[in-house]
């Protein structure tokens, strides 16, 4: 069984999705540890209620960003994690921390990559006026928010969207994209080539598309 390590900062409402599928069978995987840098994030008191051993990890207590990100990689270590899945993690990792995990770390954004990475991108998007927005699943490289695709879902976007209409729009989706780029990892689908996923038994969808305003509006 997949051994998942999940690193939050926030709300946790990802780290849910991740359980709920764990729990319901979705997925052949189990949260083991989940650890956050942020000892008031909601998604602890999640890991806790589903019984899940968590860690605090506090910038403030390590002299530098690698001495950080050690301490974060003994934790997942020690709990013997395949698989690291960042949601909603509010700090670059190093290099060294990549390094340790080789091709088994994902996060998830929340827009279609390589469009607006970084931070505030849901009203990045809007201001921009795009008809389309959505969250992407990962893998990570030394980059911010560059790593190979693995999965992306899209959104219609509309002028007179707030950001937190957005938000819950691009959410209800994290919540299902994400289980199921693990479950692609754990079945052993996914195949990183260069800046590519290919993966195995992939469905296309050759007449699919989206269209915003639809074509008959
Ligand atoms: C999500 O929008 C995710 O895409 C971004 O941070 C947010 C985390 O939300 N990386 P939550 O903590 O999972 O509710």
């Amino acid at each position: 069984m997949l051994r998942i390590g999940v690193l939050v900062s926030g709300s946790g409402t990802n780290l849910q999705s991740i359980i709920n599928a764990c729990k319901s069978g979705e997925l052949n995987a189990k949260v083991v540890i989940v650890v956050s840098d942020n000892k008031d994030a909601y998604a602890l008191r999640r890991a806790e209620h589903a019984g899940i051993p968590t860690s605090v990890v506090m910038k403030e207590d390590f002299r530098s960003r690698l001495d950080f990100d050690m301490e974060v990689v003994r934790i997942l270590r020690e709990s013997r994690v395949n698989l690291v899945a960042l949601a909603g993690f509010m700090r670059i990792v190093t290099p060294e921390f990549i390094r340790s995990f080789p091709g088994r770390i994902m996060n998830i954004h929340p827009a279609l990559l390589p469009s607006f990475p970084g931070l505030n991108v849901r009203q990045k998007a809007i201001d921009h006026g795009v008809r389309f927005s959505g969250c992407t699943v990962h893998f990570v490289d030394e980059g911010v928010d560059t790593g190979p695709i693995i999965i992306q879902a899209a959104v219609p976007v509309y002028p007179d969207d707030t950001e937190e209409v957005l938000r819950d729009r691009i959410l209800r989706l994290e919540h299902r994209i994400y289980p199921k780029a693990i479950e692609l990892f754990e079945q052993g689908r996914l195949r990183i080539e260069g800046r590519k996923v290919f993966i195995k038994g992939m469905k296309k969808q050759e007449d699919g598309y989206l269209v915003n305003p639809p074509l008959d509006s």
